[in-house]
């Protein structure tokens, strides 16, 4: 995710030499310095945190602990550094309670999803009431090189709302996509003509609800004349309860968001 993010940021025009990333695993830092020579690469992120007006942790949930409190005295140096985390589930104010300080902290709490790989992401942000509107406005553009829709969220809570929808989606579609093609074949196709279908009309679909003035439900009834095909198959997913299966889905997502949240930050 760190690279998807660097990598965006260069393409939309920062200068590498501006980008200082920290990777401890020396073939993960090669790679990254032979892809990327322009950017500054280290083992050490007292190094790349050093001077640095906006810090992104991109760690694992698991690890971020450990990186903040070991770089607290560092991300506090600068009052106006502005800390942006991508770690799923970890609170603003776990984070803040990690950095072992009464001062104000800023930071930007972001829920990105694996489309940032190639500039198709769409990602949530919430902000601590100290981050200003210009630290804002940073944190949203460094997003937009990576996501198509960054949206911001007033009620931290929400980033597991996001987590559901966007943060975990990519999978429900992999699956959805996945048992279309599984038909296709059950229905006689080969397996390549059957992705290939499904592939397409699922990026098609999307095309058009996004370029059309539409809600999603008159885009669904435009195509579903009476008594025609897509009716049958429409009345077969309902009788099938496709909405409460995918109710159940993003709420268990943002469920396990919450738990997650509450099982590492009991971590003092
Ligand atoms: N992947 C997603 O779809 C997605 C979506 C939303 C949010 N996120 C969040 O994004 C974060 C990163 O996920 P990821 O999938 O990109 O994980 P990842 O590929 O494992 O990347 C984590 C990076 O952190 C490095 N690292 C480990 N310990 C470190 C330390 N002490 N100091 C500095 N760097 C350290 C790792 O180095 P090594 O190479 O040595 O392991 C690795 O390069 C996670 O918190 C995740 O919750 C991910």
């Amino acid at each position: 995710m760190a690279e998807a993010i660097l990598c965006g940021l260069q393409s939309s025009g920062h200068p590498g030499a501006k980008l200082k990333y920290s990777e401890p695993f020396e073939e993960r830092r090669h790679y990254m310095q032979t892809k990327y020579p322009d950017m500054v690469g280290s083992a050490d992120n007292f190094e790349v945190i050093e001077g640095a007006d906006v810090v992104i942790l991109a760690v694992k949930p698991q690890v971020l602990r450990q990186v903040m409190s070991s770089c607290s005295d560092l991300l506090l140096k600068n009052p106006s550094t502005l800390i942006i985390s991508i770690a799923a589930g970890i609170t603003t104010e776990d984070m803040h309670k990690w950095m072992h300080t009464d001062k104000p902290v800023n930071i930007v709490r972001c829920m990105p999803n694996t489309p940032s790989l190639l500039g198709e992401g769409a990602a949530g942000l919430f902000a601590t009431e100290n981050v200003t509107l210009q630290q804002k406005e940073t944190a949203e553009n460094i997003m937009r090189a990576v996501a198509k829709q960054v949206l911001w969220v007033q009620d931290e809570g929400l980033i597991d709302s996001v987590t559901g929808i966007s943060g975990s989606g990519p999978a429900y579609f992999f699956l959805i996509m996945e048992a279309m093609q599984n038909a296709g074949v059950a229905a006689g196709l080969t397996p390549e003509d059957a992705k290939a279908l499904t592939l397409q009309t699922c990026l098609g679909a999307t095309k058009m609800a996004q370029t059309s003035e539409d809600d999603l439900a008159t885009l669904r009834r435009k195509v579903t004349s009476p008594k025609g095909t897509t009716e049958a198959a429409i009345n077969s997913l309902e009788a099938n309860n496709i909405r409460k299966v995918m109710k159940d889905a993003v709420f268990a997502a943002a469920n396990r968001g919450r738990e997650l949240s509450r099982e590492l930050g009991q971590e003092q």
